[in-house]
């Protein structure tokens, strides 16, 4: 028996960081996609394969042994073979780069939950959700699950502590331009560092917090009217604030000018301290974006949102 899953990668538009303090965040679906294969085999083994590397254990391992990034995986199919005497082979494909911030990990366990348990049985997508949160979790203890539903319904959405997630039904038509630093980051320590900078200023940041409020109140006016030109202004209004807290670097300063030069604006998306940033464009300086950042030796590349979601075959 085979199945096969694909999940969208994603990316915060506006938000991050803030969001940890209870303001809105907004992300969306890209159209990068994570594609897992997971086969039955007769072995009673757990072997998974994938461009960051394998992973190959008998079932019913304590999973907080387990020291691999692939976890998620080893979790989901230990779990749904429940003792059988048989075996699973997971493949794992990616269109994007793993462990950047794009949100890899949400869409290998969104993926990797639809694939392993429809081995067994025909699971709908709002349990594949479920389990891909419990999967995400064991090397994400403290996830909000933000990512994982998103990379399962596709889209955009709308996500604050308070009430969850929104989906939000408009189809804005514009292209990110994606560049990647290159720096590893590590998301706890970066979130640790505003953490700093909000106990030194509690008024400050409290300051920062409401006018983040209020950008997220009007972008989301502004995804409605389709509006490319002003979001791109939010984007650049985004991007100080993130700068302000603390959580950019010269390098990345470098590319948020490129960007800002070339599209309607740029920030930084996720956690910061390394990782990506985002470029917003339409196909009026969509080229040029991405042939500035070639240019310059970044790796780049550009997606649109995507609107499907959880795939299974
Ligand atoms: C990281 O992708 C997003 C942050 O806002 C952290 C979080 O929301 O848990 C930086």
């Amino acid at each position: 028996m085979k199945s096969k899953a694909s999940s969208p990668a994603k990316v915060i538009l506006f938000g991050e960081h803030f969001v940890v303090y209870g303001v809105k965040a907004i992300l969306c679906a890209i159209n990068k996609r994570i594609t897992v294969t997971a086969e039955t085999i007769k072995e009673n083994k757990i072997y998974i394969k994938s461009n960051i590397g394998n992973l190959e254990l008998e079932p019913n391992k304590d999973i907080s042994e387990i020291n691999s990034p692939l976890k998620p995986f080893y979790y989901l199919a230990n779990k749904l073979l429940e003792n059988q005497k048989t075996g699973i082979k997971i493949d794992v494909e990616s269109e994007i780069p793993l462990g950047v911030g794009l949100g890899s990990s949400s869409a290998c366990c969104v993926a990797g939950a639809a694939a392993i348990s429809r081995l067994f049985n025909k699971t709908s997508k709002e349990e594949i959700l479920e389990l891909a949160i419990e999967a995400e979790k064991t090397i994400f203890e403290n996830t909000s699950g933000a990512d994982c539903t998103v990379c399962t319904y596709g889209g955009i959405m709308e996500y604050d502590k308070k009430n969850g997630f929104t989906k939000i039904e408009s189809e804005p038509n514009f292209h990110l331009v994606i560049a990647n630093s290159n720096i590893e980051h590590s998301t706890k320590m970066v979130v640790e560092g505003v953490k700093q900078f909000k106990e030194n200023d509690e008024n400050r940041f409290s300051i920062l917090c409401d006018k983040e409020s209020k950008l997220i109140e009007d972008v989301l006016d502004l995804l409605k009217k389709n509006n490319t030109v002003e979001l791109g202004n939010k984007i650049r209004e985004n991007q100080e604030y993130l700068e302000t807290i603390g959580i950019s670097n010269e390098k990345l300063r470098k590319m948020i000018q490129i960007g800002q030069n070339k599209s309607f604006g740029a920030k930084i998306t996720g956690a910061g301290g390394g990782g990506c940033i985002i470029a917003l464009t339409d196909e009026s300086n969509l080229e040029q974006t991405l042939n500035q950042f070639k240019e310059d030796n970044y790796d780049c590349f550009s997606v649109k949102i995507d609107f499907k979601g959880l795939d299974t075959f």
